[in-house]
């Protein structure tokens, strides 16, 4: 258990194991969590929640911070090789922690395997290119292929067994489950130094689960919720949250591509950086960055092998396969 509860106001032994009982086990999921949804999942009044919310801010000192304080927490950023020089360079050097890096695309564009590679990568030495932690990977599609692990892993001269023993995968049967399993990452963030976590895909089974109009606020409130959740955690441990999302089309398309990325402006806001991904020519796969608050739309060329993510050589982009 996180002795730091203890240390909360108004907090003793009982109210402690109600918070943690109830999917509360760290003081930064007290601080982060609607006082609403705590108050009816421990059944404590609104006064000593807000109380025990505010204490858990102070030890989080996370309501007001000096621009030196941000400065210095935005020092501590780091980023993650996706395995192609190219995709890094238009990534600002990688995928980054402190933020939710979404891949947007349609089937088969190489989201499931660049969540994959950055699985693997995620733990290598900050030398070349890794964040030093373990890695969670909720799937939510089933898609998550551990042989695909040990051989990106062998390829990079790792021991996969290693490397597989630091992924934990969360295969998420549902919307609620997906949520639940989100929760949980609080407590599993700070027990396992976990620097990478993956939804693959974010959207799919609210896509699938809230269908109609009449349900659309509700799903998009939801999945707002829990993106925000996926921030504060990002912030809160200085990891790296990576989305995938798919496309829809859009039958009053303008002109060019018809699909768009799903999950309207919810997604689009909440995602700190939106990559698009396409097929190219050759097998190729092109990433574009559509959105974000300070990269360039640029794109870079990448190609799926069985060693992971790759740049393209020089001499092979000439030569069709
Ligand atoms: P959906 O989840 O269906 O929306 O697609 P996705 O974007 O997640 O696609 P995914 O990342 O699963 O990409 C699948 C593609 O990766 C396949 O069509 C292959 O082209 C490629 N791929 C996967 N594994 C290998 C491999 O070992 N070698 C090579 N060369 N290509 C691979
Ligand atoms: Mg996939």
């Amino acid at each position: 258990m996180d002795e730091d509860i203890l240390a909360l106001e108004g907090v003793g032994p009982s109210t402690a194991k109600k918070l943690i009982s109830a999917g509360y086990p760290t003081v930064e999921a007290i601080a982060v969590s609607p006082p609403q949804e705590i108050m009816e999942r421990t059944g404590l009044g609104f006064n000593t929640v807000i109380k025990i919310q505010e204490s858990a801010r102070k030890l989080m000192s996370s309501d007001y911070k000096t621009a030196k304080e941000y400065y210095e927490k935005r020092r501590l950023l780091k980023r993650c090789t996706t395995g192609s020089k190219r995709l890094d360079e238009i990534l600002g050097g990688g995928v980054e922690t402190q933020a939710i890096t979404e891949f947007i695309g349609e089937y088969g564009s190489g989201k499931t395997q660049i969540c994959m590679m950055l699985s693997v990568t995620a733990q290598l030495p900050y030398e070349r290119g890794g964040l030093e932690g373990s890695v969670v990977f909720i799937d939510t599609e089933g898609t998550f292929m551990p042989e695909r692990i040990y051989q990106i892993a062998s390829h990079m001269g790792l021991d996969p067994d290693a490397v597989a023993n630091n992924i934990l995968v969360g295969r998420a049967y549902n919307s609620a489950h997906q949520c639940l399993l989100i929760d949980q990452l609080f407590s599993i963030c700070k027990d396992r130094n976990v620097k990478l976590v993956v939804v693959d895909s974010m959207i799919s089974h609210f896509r699938g689960e809230y269908v109609g109009r009449e349900m659309l606020s509700e799903r998009q409130q939801k999945l707002n919720k829990y993106l925000h959740k996926l921030l504060r955690l990002a912030e809160a441990y200085n990891l790296a949250v990576v989305v995938t999302n798919q496309v829809q089309s859009d039958p009053a398309a303008y002109f060019g591509d018809p699909n768009r990325p799903a999950g309207g402006n919810i997604m689009a806001h909440a995602c700190t950086h939106r990559v698009f991904l396409h097929r190219g020519s050759r097998g190729t796969r092109v990433a574009k960055i559509i959105d974000s608050p300070y990269l360039p739309e640029r794109k870079a060329t990448f190609i799926i092998t069985e060693r992971g993510i790759a740049d393209v050589e020089e001499e092979d982009s000439g030569r069709s396969r």
